[in-house]
């Protein structure tokens, strides 16, 4: 039975609040979570709940949100059994009663989502991605590392959000985190021998300023071969072009090259890149408004790799639905805080499933030290994870996590490997 709820005002990796959530059940477990919070966020996303006021935070506190979790959510939910997180979830959509969960706000509503479904692991004396998982056997996921970050989470001026590296042939998750890390510092190496900047973005990334988005692919590259990996083979790429944030009037403009595209070329531009470069997948090619432009790139490349869809679907079956019958993207981005319950999350997961789309479980590039994506991505069909950079410690607290999984699992550990990617690498 759930005995107590408690929110808190705690502050996330970009030095905002966020809010947290303790569930405590009658038999004294206890689960503790914190929402992150996204920058470049979905439009169709459900909703953060931030005070407005200007005297605090500038106007980014959640103490009205806070205040639900200790209000309404916790006069619903005490004395409630514990065991049925579903029916918890619902309960709790419900008494929002806005398809966005805007009254009582997501970041409310998924911590103690997230807090009850850790007070119930402990309460069933297993780890989160034990308890979560049932019979599923649990597997370590593809770790995607975003090395140079752009777009929304830096100030320099590379247009495309994020340029990831795919330890794709890695033979478990702690040499793929390894693999990772060296190439990491031979890109700072790199970077600085260049004279080129080492200050990091929003997610752990460079983010120096290039003449090209094509040179942060080229520099990472040239990173790969300089840390003795070879790219492709050992080492793919990935990218999420965060394409909403420079679609403007029906056209992709990328300011640093002085260049605007049509969705058709677009698709073109893109395509040459998969052409000349070993990239196995890219989030958010079109935006968010261009269905057709999703349609048109999925007929294009969707069979040659996989194609990503974050601010598309915002982790929401209904718009997911729509775009697996529309034939748009292959593979979903997996938010918990876009669509604002553990449930509907997994129900996000198992739809794309069915339909043969893959799933990333992904962080925010606002962050805390909460770690519950890293079990969400063991326990659940989804091979892949996306959790930043390879420092910082609101994005290795996540690979850390994993890698204490990894020993604790030993000998039976399995890691997804180059199978999370079906598609033909280049
Ligand atoms: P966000 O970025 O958390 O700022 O939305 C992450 C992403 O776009 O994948
Ligand atoms: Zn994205």
């Amino acid at each position: 039975t759930i005995q107590q709820v408690r929110g808190f005002e705690l502050l996330d990796s970009r030095g905002n609040p966020t809010v947290a959530a303790e569930v405590v059940l009658s038999d004294g477990s206890r689960g503790f979570a914190a929402s992150p919070s996204g920058a470049s966020t979905g439009a169709r996303e459900a909703i953060e709940l931030r005070d407005g006021n200007a005297k605090r935070y500038f106007g980014k506190g959640v103490t009205n949100a806070v205040g639900h979790v200790n209000g309404e959510l916790s006069d619903a939910l005490v004395g409630q059994a514990a065991g049925d997180q579903g029916e918890i979830d619902r309960l709790m959509i419900a008494l929002d009663g806005t398809p966005t969960k805007a009254r009582l706000g997501a970041n409310a509503i998924l911590a103690v989502s997230l807090a009850l479904a850790k007070a119930s692991a402990a309460s069933s004396r297993q780890p989160l991605y034990r308890h979560l998982g049932g019979d599923r056997t649990p597997v370590l996921p593809m770790p995607m590392m975003n090395i140079i970050n752009g777009g929304a989470h830096a100030d320099n001026n590379v247009d495309m959000q994020e340029f990831m590296i795919v330890p794709v042939g890695a033979p478990c998750f702690s040499e793929a985190m390894r693999w990772g890390v060296e190439v990491f510092h031979s890109l700072k190496a790199l970077l600085k021998g260049r004279g080129l900047s080492t200050a990091v973005g929003d997610e752990g990334g460079f983010a120096p300023d290039l003449p090209s988005n094509e040179a942060a692919i080229e520099v990472i590259l040239s990173a790969i071969e300089q840390g003795g990996f070879k790219a492709g083979q050992d080492i793919a790429l990935g990218l999420d072009v965060a394409s909403s944030e420079f679609h403007r009037n029906g056209f992709y403009e990328l300011a640093s090259e002085g260049k605007r595209f049509s969705s058709a070329g677009f698709a073109e531009y893109l395509g040459r890149w998969v052409d000349a470069y070993p990239i196995v997948t890219i989030e958010d090619g079109m935006a968010e408004a261009d269905w057709e432009g999703w349609e048109l790139l999925t007929a294009k490349l969707g069979r040659r790799l996989q194609l990503v869809g974050d601010d598309l679907f915002v982790t929401n079956t209904g718009i997911l639905r729509q775009g697996i019958a529309r034939g748009a993207a292959n593979s979903i981005l997996i938010k918990p805080n876009q669509i604002g319950t553990l449930t509907e999350t997994l129900a996000a997961i198992a739809m794309a499933d069915d339909a043969g789309y893959s799933s990333v479980v992904s962080h925010r590039s606002g962050e805390t030290e909460d770690t519950t994506i890293a079990d969400l991505s063991v326990c659940t069909a989804a091979t892949q994870i996306k959790t930043g950079s390879l420092c910082r410690s609101d994005r290795m607290a996540k690979y850390n996590r994993l890698l204490l999984i990894e020993a604790e699992l030993g000998q039976s550990a399995r890691f997804a490997g180059r199978a999370a990617f079906p598609r033909s690498l280049p």
